[in-house]
């Protein structure tokens, strides 16, 4: 039996995408029951929409506080009784009592090998910061940005040549390939 996980997004979708093609996998334990998007111009939504993937948009300015929009989200997530919750390029920082009603069961995925570089613009701090590596990080989400305990990591060698654009394009690929890994370990 596959195991209901729901996707949260905020843009893009790429990682979306990775997740849809591992789920297509002859023997891969999950199945995404719902994409969630506060935003309702995401890329994302139409790559749900392409695989038919129920889709919903709930955004943040329909609601008059934080604290409504995360009760929504939980309705509507609860709904599907996931076993895990993927943030893919989500850009909403969760409360402590969204965590809490979810515990352990929350994951997000950081283009940085995490604790280095939280938040934005992580290509171009690695690159001012000497790095010999970037990479990629998915860890279990709480209520600090970017800061849960840390469950896999993948790293790539930062060239001489590199620009934040081409480091971007090499870490894009590894998380392509980590997070539905990690989802099928997190799952089997
Ligand atoms: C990814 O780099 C992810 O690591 C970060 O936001 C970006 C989202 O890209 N959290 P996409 O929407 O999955 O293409």
């Amino acid at each position: 039996m596959k195991k209901n996980i729901v996707v949260l997004i905020s843009g893009r979708g790429s990682n979306l995408k990775s997740i849809i093609n591992a789920t297509k996998e002859t023997g891969y334990p999950a199945n995404i029951s719902l994409v969630i998007s506060d935003n309702s111009k995401a890329q994302g939504l139409n790559i749900a929409k392409d695989n038919s993937i129920d889709n919903i948009i709930i955004e943040k300015s329909s609601f008059d506080s934080k604290k409504k929009f995360e009760d929504d989200l939980v309705e509507k997530i609860t709904q599907h009784n996931p076993s895990l919750i993927c943030l893919a390029g989500f850009m909403i920082i969760l409360s402590k009592d969204f965590v809490n009603k979810f515990k352990g069961k929350i994951i997000n995925i950081h283009p940085s090998l995490l604790p280095k570089h939280k938040g934005l613009n992580t290509h171009e701090k690695a690159i001012n910061s000497g790095d010999k590596y970037g990479g990629c990080t998915v860890h279990h989400v709480n209520d600090r940005m970017d800061d849960g305990e840390i469950i896999a990591q993948q790293k790539v060698i930062i060239t001489s040549d590199d620009t934040a654009d081409t480091l971007k394009k090499k870490v894009l690929e590894l998380e392509h390939k980590l997070y539905p890994k990690v989802i099928r370990e997190l799952l089997s």
